[in-house]
């Protein structure tokens, strides 16, 4: 039984560190109220978003571009590829298709940058559906009849700077295959307005890839990416 004068209380007895000279450590702990409990659950959310947020600009920023691509001797006259990329990986993947069918590419240049506000300002115009100025480098469409789009998921959906090269576009008898790549998933009924758009300027959409290179903090390496690129092309 203890006496008045010793009353053993888990909460305040110091235990002894395992570092020799260290300071004993106070295990006394009060338990975390509701609202701390609250904003905890509300917070851990939002920090892992703006840290998957910055770490994929810092990769993005050190991503090593792949090797460039020019077709050898005569290109093939049937298929072309145009791509957009805004961090090198959708570019990757054009050029290995490109490679694939020896088939002219061509690249959508707009104004988004690596940097966070580049980033930024790439999810804001997605969020809004814009059409942002492009420029594309220049490719002879007319005697294509497969027409490979690359491009980056954005909000689920192909990134902007594809759609403002539909509407630009006549694709008039074209047949159009589109890639995306993506870290996790895209909407198929983006997929479908893509496929209107597309319509619209005479093409139709045979066919759509979703490459998923995974989740932020575990992605696939490009060899893994354009292995499954040379899968789908078989
Ligand atoms: C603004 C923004 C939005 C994104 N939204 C998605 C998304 O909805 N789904 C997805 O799978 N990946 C999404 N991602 C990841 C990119 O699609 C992915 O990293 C892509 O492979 C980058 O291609 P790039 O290197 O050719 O620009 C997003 C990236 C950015 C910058």
């Amino acid at each position: 039984m203890p006496t008045a004068s010793y009353r053993p209380h888990l909460h305040s007895i110091p235990i002894q560190s395992d570092v020799p000279g260290a300071l004993p450590i106070s295990t006394s702990r009060r338990p975390m109220n509701r609202r701390q409990s609250m904003t905890i659950l509300v917070l851990a959310p939002v920090l892992l978003g703006v840290s998957a947020f910055v770490t994929m600009a810092v990769k993005d920023q050190s991503y090593a571009p792949s090797p460039e691509y020019a077709p050898a001797g005569e290109p093939s006259r049937q298929d072309a590829v145009v791509y957009y990329s805004r961090s090198g990986h959708s570019e990757a993947v054009a050029r290995e298709i490109g490679r694939l069918l020896n088939a002219p590419i061509a690249r959508i240049v707009s104004d988004y940058s690596l940097s966070l506000t580049g980033q930024g300002k790439a999810l804001s115009d997605a969020s809004d559906k814009a059409l942002p100025s492009i420029e594309v480098e220049s490719i002879d469409l007319r005697p294509v009849q497969r027409l490979y789009l690359v491009s980056p998921t954005w909000l689920f959906r192909p990134a902007t700077p594809l759609w403002s090269y539909v509407e630009q576009t006549d694709m008039t008898g074209k047949k159009v295959v589109l890639f995306t790549t993506g870290n996790s998933r895209f909407e198929q009924s983006e997929i479908d307005a893509f496929a209107e758009r597309v319509e619209a300027r005479g093409g139709k959409l045979v066919r759509h890839v979703f490459l998923r290179r995974g989740r932020i903090y575990w992605q696939k390496n490009r060899e893994e990416l354009l292995e499954e690129v040379r899968a789908n092309m078989a």
